[in-house]
């Protein structure tokens, strides 16, 4: 599938952005664009802007706009990005988002289209309590519904298995509460400029990645 524009996975922690984002920008033959992935990698490297982000994240809260939007420019100066990209996580306050449009208008983008993930918060905890991800390649894993086939040990590379540190209890509250106040007043953002596409995405990944497919088809369509 081709596609040339901007596309936004928004939703809580733990809704399945990054699980279906990483199959759609394969599939798409577009870069998958996660900022938490950005600051992971700067956190495990110990560069300044890891060592400025880390113990915000391990708060559960936001990370500035000003960091965030420098990252995220630097990244879409690069060739891969010509075409358009999955963003999953970014834009994450109205301040980002108003700042990517006017990035996307600057590089002769569209209107981007936003992929809502709408999910219970009991499922979000649970999907995240049983959360695993390859210390190698980031492929993620689910102890309940998606299991590596060893215990401890990704399927695809032999990596080292790990939870990651802001899955704690305590930390996701938080980060549910940055979500409630600063993240999901984008809705309602790209709603009015009528690029919002709402999925069931409390379904298993099958069903959640061909609603994302449907989304897509019908905006190729229109
Ligand atoms: P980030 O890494 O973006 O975390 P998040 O948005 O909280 O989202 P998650 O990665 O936790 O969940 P997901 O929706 O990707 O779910 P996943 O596919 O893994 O951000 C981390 C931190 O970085 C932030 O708190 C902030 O500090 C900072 N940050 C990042 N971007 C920022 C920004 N733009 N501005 C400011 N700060 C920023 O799935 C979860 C689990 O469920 C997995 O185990 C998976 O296998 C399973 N699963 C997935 N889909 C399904 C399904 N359909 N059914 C059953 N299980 C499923």
């Amino acid at each position: 599938m081709v596609l040339k524009r901007a596309l936004i996975f928004l939703g809580p922690p733990g809704a399945g952005k990054g699980t279906q984002a990483k199959r759609i920008a394969e599939s798409c033959g577009l870069p998958h664009l996660s900022t938490g992935d950005m600051f992971r990698d700067a956190v495990s490297r110990g560069t300044a802007l890891g060592r400025l982000a880390q113990p915000i994240m391990e708060r559960g809260e936001l990370v500035p706009d000003d960091l965030v939007m420098k990252l995220v420019e630097e990244r879409l100066s690069e060739t891969d990005c010509a075409r358009g990209f999955v963003f999953d996580g970014f834009p994450r306050t109205l301040a980002q988002a108003g700042q990517l449009d006017r990035i996307l208008e600057s590089r002769g983008f569209g209107k981007p289209l936003v992929v809502d993930f709408a999910v219970a918060e009991s499922e979000l905890l649970r999907r995240l309590s049983g959360r695993w991800t390859c210390s190698v390649g980031g492929e993620i894993y689910n102890i309940y519904d998606a299991p590596p086939k060893r215990p401890g040990v990704c399927d695809l590379d032999g990596g080292k298995l790990v939870q990651r540190a802001d899955d704690r209890p305590e930390v996701v509250k938080e980060r549910l509460v940055a979500y409630e106040r600063q993240t999901k007043p984008l809705t309602d953002y790209y709603r009015q400029q009528g690029v919002l596409e709402t999925i069931d995405a409390g379904a298993g990944v099958e069903q959640v990645y061909r609603a994302v497919r449907e989304v897509l088809n019908g905006a190729k369509r229109s």
